[in-house]
């Protein structure tokens, strides 16, 4: 009898620096590559946020972790434990707020540190702080490229790692030395998975949430009117789970002009199809990428038109917000750049990035109190009162993460 489909349930992120071998760890982790696009190909870095899963599977026979049906230790039949979904973020700095919104998505992660460079380079530590920010605890460092250094090359390294992730979320997180390229010690590495990244407790009965990542215009060119399909959204269930025939509510929206000024208005569609990694599903839960088949006509959907609306069930959703209160954290340090800049204090008029969930949006500072700042943004946000904000603020030419807020009512 054929096994019935399982989805993934547990989002886990690859981050860390440019170069340092996440897409390959995805690869060796799941057999997917998942820098598709053309310019990833010709640029040799991860550019879009990737979604790859993969089955967790034990070895009865050796106990050895793998991530296929037959032990590829002993041979033995392997058992399933679960289903898992990679996010492969981008290491490039100026990808910082790509992998903000992959970041939102992330259950647990993977700081992919190589082995054979200094630790920490910048967008290691700026991705760790991201991953604190956000609130993520579940970590877990992979030391990659082992087999490019000697022995005390790779204690020096690992004594390096120590002292980076003193006093900070990834503490105490498991060190485990890897060649994602080579495939070397990669059990050892899902053993630390199921150890320390564990599968949250959801709510089924919670009202469906999905944060919007892609959008997609999926007919070919030409296509008459009649065989046209509506647009497809796609993301991540955060909360609740939808089913094929819901009807459903988009936030903030599509955008319109109103006396000269752009503004956006929620939709509500219904969902025609369903799919979670990669199959058709009647219902889909939170874990991996779910593509939402819609009737939306499809030229509101394509080319990622749609990333960072947020999709519920209709009324049930958190509010638009067009000017934004927060309670504002700054960091001590610009952690992002190579040497570590005094972050000054934000000022009135200046534009910030702002990341909530996955979506991206720039504010005007229009008020400045000890703790708190006003901000009129550009593109308006769905969002829970009380929800994080991640700020970013453009030093030299490239946007870096500052610090953080808290939406205040
Ligand atoms: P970005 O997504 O652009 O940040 O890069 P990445 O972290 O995904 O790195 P990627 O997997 O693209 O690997 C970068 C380079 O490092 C490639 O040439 C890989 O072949 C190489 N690489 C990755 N893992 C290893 C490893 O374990 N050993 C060696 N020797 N090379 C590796
Ligand atoms: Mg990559
Ligand atoms: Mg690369």
């Amino acid at each position: 009898a054929k096994k019935k489909f399982k989805q993934a349930e547990v989002n886990i992120g690859m981050v860390g620096h440019v170069d340092h071998g996440k897409t390959t760890l995805t690869k060796a982790l799941t057999g997917i590559w998942t820098d598709t696009h053309s310019e990833e190909l010709r640029r040799g870095i991860t550019i879009k946020i990737g979604f790859a899963d993969a089955e967790i599977r034990k070895c009865p026979s050796c106990g050895r972790y793998s991530t296929s049906p037959k032990c590829p230790y002993c041979g033995a039949e392997t058992e399933f434990e679960r289903r898992v979904s990679f996010i492969d973020a981008p290491g490039h700095e100026a990808l910082m707020t790509t992998m903000l919104a992959g970041a939102s998505l992330m259950d647990g992660a993977i700081l992919v540190i190589a082995a054979n460079e200094p630790c920490p380079r910048p967008q290691t530590r700026e991705h760790l702080m991201a991953l604190q920010i956000i609130g993520n605890k579940n970590i877990i460092i992979a030391q990659n490229k082992i087999e490019l250094v000697t022995k005390e090359q790779a204690i020096e390294n690992y004594r390096q790692i120590k002292e980076f992730v003193k006093d900070t979320v990834a503490e105490n997180a498991p060190i485990i030395p890897i060649s994602a390229l080579h495939g070397a010690n990669i059990d050892v590495l899902i053993k630390a998975i199921e150890d320390f990244i564990p599968t949250p407790k959801r709510d089924p009965n919670k009202p469906p949430k999905m944060l919007v990542l892609r959008s997609f215009d999926v007919n070919k060119p030409g296509t008459p009117p009649e065989k046209l399909v509506g647009g497809v959204i796609g993301g991540s269930i955060v909360q609740g789970k939808l089913r094929v025939g819901d009807e459903i509510e988009i936030r903030p929206g599509v955008p319109y002009e109103e006396h000269g000024r752009i503004k956006y208005e929620p939709i509500t569609t219904e969902i025609v199809s369903l799919q979670a990694g990669g199959r058709f599903v009647e219902e889909a839960y939170p874990g991996g990428l779910v593509g939402v088949g819609t009737k939306l006509d499809p030229f509101l959907t394509k080319g990622d038109l749609m990333a960072g609306n947020v999709v519920g069930k209709p009324g049930k959703l958190p509010p638009v917000w067009e000017e934004l209160r927060l309670e504002v954290h700054l960091l001590e340090r610009v952690v992002g750049t190579e040497e570590e800049l005094k972050v000054e204090p934000i000022k009135r008029k200046e534009i910030l990035l702002l990341n909530v969930g996955t979506a991206r949006t720039m504010g005007l500072v229009t008020g400045l109190s000890k703790d708190e700042i006003e901000l009129k943004l550009q593109i308006p946000i769905c969002a829970e009162p009380r929800e994080r904000v991640a700020i970013s603020r453009q030093v030299g030419s490239r946007w870096r993460l500052i610090g953080y807020g808290f939406i205040r009512e």
